[in-house]
């Protein structure tokens, strides 16, 4: 008896084979960096719950931006912890605030470099909230207002492309139309267009002092359990004029990064986020996973599902091992 059946082993004799018949790689292109400015410190302050990841006073974000720069990596993402909160956020969306400080000393150290500024309200508030908190809710159209003023004074300090991540509906519309009566027709928005109500987020919200003071987010975020309200939120985004699409957190989700892959033409980011960094790099530490490898493997996946970018705590170290030809 003959069988009959598919050698597809003959495609994997040899790395220089499985090398012509790779279909995903990550390159320097895919990655964002996230970086945090903080307003209340002088030098470097690590994150103890994101080993390796730091926040950085405005003396020494010069030399970080620099490194980041000289790996190769083209584009930082940009969160600021301010040294005073209040009700309506002012440190968010002040000229002088701390993200719009940082965006001036970045685009003065690393003029070339793309730099994304993350419009949200919650490091800002003192409830911890991403809007404007009345009766105990966060209110939709009024928070919008908050968010244009964000857009306009981070795209004013020198940003290139605003990142809308506080989930309100109706941003996407305000902030271009906030942009442009603005001036800034050629700024981009990265919408963060699905975005979970997600406990992926925690050692972020240790990082940048954003966590909400009551109640949680799920009056605004996504309920995990939810693809279908993907589709329609993504939707709306693109109806309403975003230039780039996002999911947020990666890992759990690509599936949802697929379908809108599949629905959208729109350049598609993944955020690879604090929660999932953060499990990495503790497994490893522990010697229980070679981070290496499962760096690689998670990226690569990100990307395989249909990301075209990917914001990644991970971006330098990449960025350096593809340096030393051991990506
Ligand atoms: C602001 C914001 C958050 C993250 C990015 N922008 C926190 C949140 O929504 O609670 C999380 C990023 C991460 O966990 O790495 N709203």
């Amino acid at each position: 008896m003959s069988l009959v059946f598919d050698r597809h082993r003959r495609l994997r004799t040899s790395a220089a084979m499985r090398g012509l018949v790779r279909e995903t790689t990550v390159t320097k292109n895919d990655l964002i960096m996230p970086v945090f400015v903080d307003a209340t410190i002088d030098g470097v302050a690590p994150i103890p719950s994101m080993p390796g990841i730091n926040r950085y006073g405005l003396d020494a974000l010069p030399d970080e931006i620099r490194a980041i720069e000289d790996l190769g990596i083209t584009s930082v993402i940009v969160f600021g912890i301010p040294d005073h909160k209040d009700d309506v956020g002012s440190d968010a969306w002040s000229d002088d605030g701390i993200v719009q400080c940082g965006i001036r000393v970045i685009k003065a150290v690393c003029p070339g470099l793309v730099v994304i500024a993350d419009d949200c309200m919650c490091e800002y508030t003192s409830t911890g909230h991403c809007g404007i908190v009345r009766d105990g809710e966060v209110v939709n159209d009024e928070s919008l207002e908050y968010i244009v003023r964000i857009a306009v004074s981070q795209a004013k300090a020198g940003a290139d492309i605003i990142a809308p991540s506080n989930a309100m509906d109706g941003y996407v519309a305000a902030i271009r139309q906030g942009l442009d009566k603005a001036g800034y027709i050629n700024v981009p928005i990265m919408s963060y267009s699905v975005k979970y109500a997600s406990s992926f987020y925690g050692p972020f919200r240790d990082a940048a002092d954003g966590a909400p003071q009551f109640g949680d987010r799920s009056g605004y975020q996504m309920d995990p359990a939810n693809r279908l309200e993907a589709m329609r939120e993504a939707a709306s985004d693109e109806r309403e004029g975003a230039d780039f699409l996002m999911v947020k957190p990666a890992m759990a989700f690509l599936d949802i990064v697929r379908d809108i892959r599949n629905a959208s033409n729109l350049p598609l980011v993944a955020y690879n986020v604090s929660g999932e960094y953060a499990m990495i790099k503790a497994a490893a530490a522990n010697g229980w996973i070679d981070e290496a490898r499962i760096v690689r493997e998670t990226l690569t996946g990100i990307k395989r599902a249909g990301a075209d970018l990917i914001i990644t705590y991970f971006a330098k170290d990449v960025a350096a091992r593809i340096d030393r030809d051991e990506w």
